[in-house]
């Protein structure tokens, strides 16, 4: 009788032990969901303080999407553009910033900066994303990350055109 109790006890403490030991395991195997503000797949942030950021150079999107942009870079990134070295050490990122243009309404031939639109993300992570060229990818609405199937457009379109740029774009300008 007594060795029937003992074993049920360490029964019932093994059970035990799996349903505490459950939670954190994955927990750890899935950092990214626990985050609402991280991106899906890559769980990538937007970075704090990026607005104090360095300036990479301006862009003009055309139609459809008549948007002005901004990209700045982290110290990190910005030594690596004026050394021209490339690849991006780990620890670059990558903040552009969109906004709607529309007509100035002070001068006639100047389109100005209407409503934000996104602000996209790029991390250097060469071990972390290597199965992304070593960037991590973040679109943000309003400060909150949109869904999977925009993430998944990330890595092809800039490996398509710019993979020989480590997959950057956004050449410096002085
Ligand atoms: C269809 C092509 C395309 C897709 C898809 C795309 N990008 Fe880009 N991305 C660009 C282009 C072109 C630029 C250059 C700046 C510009 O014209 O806005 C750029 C620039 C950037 C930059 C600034 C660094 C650089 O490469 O110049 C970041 C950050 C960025 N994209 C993040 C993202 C994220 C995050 C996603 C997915 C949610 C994404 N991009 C999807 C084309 C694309």
């Amino acid at each position: 009788m007594k060795t029937t109790l003992s074993g049920l006890t360490s029964l019932a403490l093994a059970a035990a032990a799996a349903l505490f030991a459950y939670p954190a395991l994955s927990a750890d195997k899935a950092p990214a969901k626990a985050d609402p503000n991280a991106s899906p797949i890559y769980g990538v942030t937007i970075p704090k303080g990026y607005r104090q950021w360095e300036f990479v150079a301006p862009a003009l999107e055309k139609e459809p999407l008549n948007e002005l942009r901004t990209v700045v870079g982290n110290k990190i990134a910005m030594d690596a553009y004026k050394k021209g070295k490339l690849p991006f050490p780990d620890g670059s990122i990558l903040v552009k910033l969109a906004y709607k243009y529309t007509q100035s309404p002070d001068f006639e031939s100047a389109l100005v900066p209407d409503h934000a639109t996104t602000v996209q993300v790029m991390v250097k992570d060469s071990r972390k994303y290597a199965a992304s060229g070593g960037w991590g990818y973040g679109r943000f609405i309003d400060g909150k990350p949109v869904d999977a199937a925009q993430h998944q457009t990330c890595f092809a379109c800039h490996a398509a055109r710019v993979k020989d740029r480590d997959y950057v774009f956004t050449k410096l300008v002085p």
